[in-house]
C-alpha cells in the first residue's frame, strides 16, 4: 500500500518547489526550460495562498527590487504563470493581475540590456552578477556567464579539497561566477581573477566588489567622484549594448543569442558611443577605496580581502612580470576554447604557467579547463595542441549535483592538464 502523503510532507514539497521557482527566476532560466511544480503540487495546491508565495518567491521578493531580473524577463514569467494557472481553472487572486498590471506598466528602458541574475550556493550564500541579456556582444563572449562557468562551480563545490591551501588563477574570468563562488564556497589561499576586455574587466571588478567587498564603491559610496565615472561608463555599455541588440528575448523569455564578429565594423551611430566608451574604459583603474592598486602593474587587490586579485592578463601578450606575481598551485579556465583562433595563445600559455619552476617541496600546478564541446574539432584541437607541448592531460568525472539550472544539452568536458 502505498504511504500517505502527510501534511508536513506537502509542506516541505512546497517550500522546496518555491526555492527551486525562486532559484530559477533569479538566474533568468528561460521561461520555455522553468520548471514550475513538482509531481506533488498538483492543481487544486495552486490556490490564492500558494499563488502570493509564488509572487514572494519571485517578483515581489526583496531581492527583486535589489538585484532585478530585466523587466521583460519578469513581464514573461507573469504571463506564463497567469497561463498556467488559467490552464488550471483555479481562483487567481487580486495579487496576482496587480502585479502584472504594474509590470505591464513599467516602460522598458530602452537600454534594458544589463540586469542581474542571482545564483544561489550550496553554502546558502547567493551571488548577483551583472549580466548582459545578450550572449556574444560587442564582439566579447565575457558579457554573460556561459554554461561551463557553472558547470566548474559545481565541480568545485563537489571536490573543494584541492583548493585548501592552495592558490588559483582562472584565465578567462568573465563575469566572475566561477572564481566569486570558488572564493565563498571553497576558501583557496588566493584568487586571482584575470580577462583582457576592457568592458568584461569592468563589469568584472563590479561584481567582485559587490559580491566579495560587499558592493563597497558602486552601491555606497553615493557622492563619490569615482562612482559618478562608473555610472556614466554603465550606462554607456547598456546604450552600447541596445544599439548592437537585434533580437533580445523572444516571446518565451529565451535569451537570443546575438552573434557579432570583433572584425565587423560598427554602423555610423556606433561609432561615436563605442570610442567614447573605449576612451573611458582606457583610464578605468580599479577604485582605491576599495583596491590596492599596483603601481607598476595592471593589478589591484581587494582591501576587504587581500586573497582575491584582479588584473588585465592577456595570452596573446602576457606580462612575464605580471605571470610571476600570478604564479598559482592551480589554473582555472572556463569556456575559453570557444574558437579555434584562440588555441594557438592559450596553449603556450598554459604550457608557461604549468612548467613555471616551484619550491621543490611543492606540489606541481595542475590546470583545470571546462570545454563546451560545441565542435567535436575546435575540442580535438585543443588536446592535440596539448600534446604538441608535451602536456598530459584527461577528462575527469564530472560534477553528480545539479546546483544551477543551465541546459546541459550540449555537453560539457572538465580537461585537467599537467605536465
Ligand atoms: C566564452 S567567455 C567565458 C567567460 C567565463 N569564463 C564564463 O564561462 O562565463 C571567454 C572569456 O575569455 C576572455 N578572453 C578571450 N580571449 C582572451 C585573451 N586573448 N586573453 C585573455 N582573455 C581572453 C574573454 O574576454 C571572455 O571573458
Amino acid at each position: 500500500m502505498m504511504a500517505e502523503v502527510g501534511d508536513a510532507d506537502v509542506e516541505d514539497v512546497r517550500q522546496k518547489t518555491l526555492r527551486e521557482l525562486h532559484a530559477q527566476f533569479f538566474e533568468m532560466v528561460p521561461i520555455r526550460r522553468m520548471k514550475w511544480k513538482s509531481e506533488v503540487t498538483e492543481s487544486s495546491e495552486l490556490g490564492p495562498d500558494v499563488q502570493r508565495l509564488v509572487l514572494q518567491a519571485t517578483v515581489t521578493s526583496p531581492l527583486c527590487q535589489k538585484y532585478p531580473p530585466c523587466l521583460t524577463y519578469q513581464k514573461t514569467f507573469m504571463k506564463q504563470f497567469l497561463h498556467l494557472l488559467e490552464r488550471f481553472d483555479v481562483e487567481i487572486c487580486d495579487e496576482v493581475y496587480e502585479q502584472y498590471t504594474e509590470l505591464l506598466s513599467q516602460e522598458e528602458e530602452e537600454d534594458d540590456t544589463l540586469c542581474y541574475k542571482t545564483y544561489q550556493l550550496p553554502c546558502g550564500s547567493p551571488v548577483s552578477l551583472q549580466e548582459s541579456v545578450h550572449l556574444i556582444s560587442q564582439g566579447t563572449t565575457g558579457l554573460s556567464t556561459w554554461q561551463a562557468a557553472q558547470h566548474l562551480a559545481e565541480w568545485s563545490f563537489e571536490n573543494s579539497h584541492i583548493y585548501e591551501n592552495r592558490t588559483v588563477l582562472e584565465l578567462g574570468s568573465g563575469l566572475g561566477l566561477t572564481g566569486i563562488s570558488i572564493c565563498k564556497q571553497c576558501k583557496p589561499t588566493q584568487y586571482h581573477f584575470t580577462d583582457c576586455h576592457p568592458q568584461v574587466i569592468f563589469l568584472l571588478a563590479k561584481n567582485i566588489e559587490l559580491n566579495l567587498a560587499d558592493g563597497k564603491s558602486f552601491l555606497t559610496s553615493q557622492h563619490s567622484p569615482s562612482r559618478k565615472k562608473d555610472v556614466s561608463i554603465m550606462k554607456k555599455i547598456r546604450r552600447q549594448l541596445s544599439l548592437n541588440a537585434e533580437a533580445m528575448i523572444n516571446e518565451l523569455g529565451d535569451i537570443v543569442e546575438v552573434c557579432m564578429s570583433p572584425t565587423t565594423p560598427p554602423p555610423g551611430e556606433q561609432e561615436g558611443i563605442i570610442q567614447e566608451l573605449l576612451n573611458d574604459l582606457a583610464d578605468f583603474e580599479l577604485s582605491t577605496g576599495v583596491w590596492n592598486r599596483d603601481s607598476e602593474l595592471p593589478y589591484g587587490t581587494l582591501k576587504k580581502d587581500p586573497r582575491v586579485s584582479l588584473s588585465k592578463l592577456d595570452w596573446g601578450q602576457p606580462n612575464q612580470e605580471l605571470l610571476s606575481r600570478l604564479s598559482a598551485d592551480i589554473i582555472l579556465g572556463a569556456d575559453l576554447v570557444y574558437d579555434a583562433s584562440i588555441i594557438s595563445d592559450l596553449v603556450p600559455l598554459l604550457k608557461s604557467l604549468l612548467t613555471h619552476q616551484t619550491l621543490s617541496t611543492a606540489p606541481a600546478p595542475v590546470a583545470y579547463v571546462a570545454c563546451t564541446v560545441r565542435s567535436e574539432d575546435i575540442r580535438d584541437h585543443f588536446l592535440y595542441s596539448l600534446g604538441k607541448e608535451d602536456l598530459k592531460y584527461e577528462v575527469v568525472a564530472p560534477p553528480c549535483e545539479r546546483i544551477f539550472h543551465y541546459d546541459r544539452s550540449v555537453p560539457i568536458e572538465i580537461v585537467k592538464i599537467y605536465a
